[in-house]
């Protein structure tokens, strides 16, 4: 999919995470400017309840090699082949956005903050789908772990919450059938 000019709707409804990239790299400037509209995310307070480390062009390869060894240990029991299968999804993405977020000692600002915080991812991941750039939101398990945090200078109070993949992508895949609003949605008083 090339860049095309999409109604709001249209992008809600066609965009797909991608799992499998193709290779091409982002480049860095065209995700900074993806970012600098997302920022226009509702938040509360307008307290911008976010910040990114983002890795693209060079700084690609060392991500991947962080990223391998973190995952390593998950992947001991697979075969060969397997793992050349898992590895690719650290190697075919052309750009990787670390979200983190504030972690709000207060329970109501921590959750606006969160919300506020995955509004901004989706309209990234809305924008890029615009440009023909794929996107998923991963939460593996070693966003938490201290190595992880350490390499991405996470400070104590913040919180990685997404590894947002971005890339270009060969084919689109089907979207799982979703609920329509009447399975979902009752009238007030019923
Ligand atoms: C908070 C969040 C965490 C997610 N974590 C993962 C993940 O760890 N691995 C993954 O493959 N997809 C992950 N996804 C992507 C979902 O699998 C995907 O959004 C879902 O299947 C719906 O597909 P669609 O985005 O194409 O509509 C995550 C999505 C969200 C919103």
């Amino acid at each position: 999919m090339s860049e095309q000019i999409l109604s709001v709707r249209e992008a809600i409804i066609n965009r797909r995470s991608i799992k499998k990239f193709n290779g091409k790299p982002v480049n860095r400037e065209e995700l900074m400017s993806i970012i600098d509209d997302a920022i226009w995310a509702p938040n509360h307070g307008n307290r911008e309840p976010w910040r990114l480390v983002i890795a693209c062009d060079e700084d690609l390869v060392a991500v991947q090699h962080l990223l391998r060894d973190l995952a390593i240990p998950k992947w001991q029991d697979l075969s060969s082949e397997d793992l050349v299968k898992q590895m690719t999804k650290f190697t075919l993405p052309g750009g990787f956005a670390f979200v983190i977020v504030p972690e709000d000692a207060r329970q109501k600002e921590r959750l606006e903050d969160y919300a506020a915080a995955s509004i901004f991812i989706q309209n990234i991941q809305l924008l890029a789908w615009e440009k023909g750039i794929g996107s998923c939101w991963k939460t593996p398990g070693f966003l938490d772990n201290p190595k992880f945090r350490e390499a991405l200078k996470v400070q104590p109070g913040e919180r990685v919450i997404a590894m947002l993949q971005v890339g270009y992508f060969d084919e689109v895949p089907k979207g799982k059938e979703r609920k329509k609003s009447a399975q979902f949605v009752t009238n007030f008083g019923e």
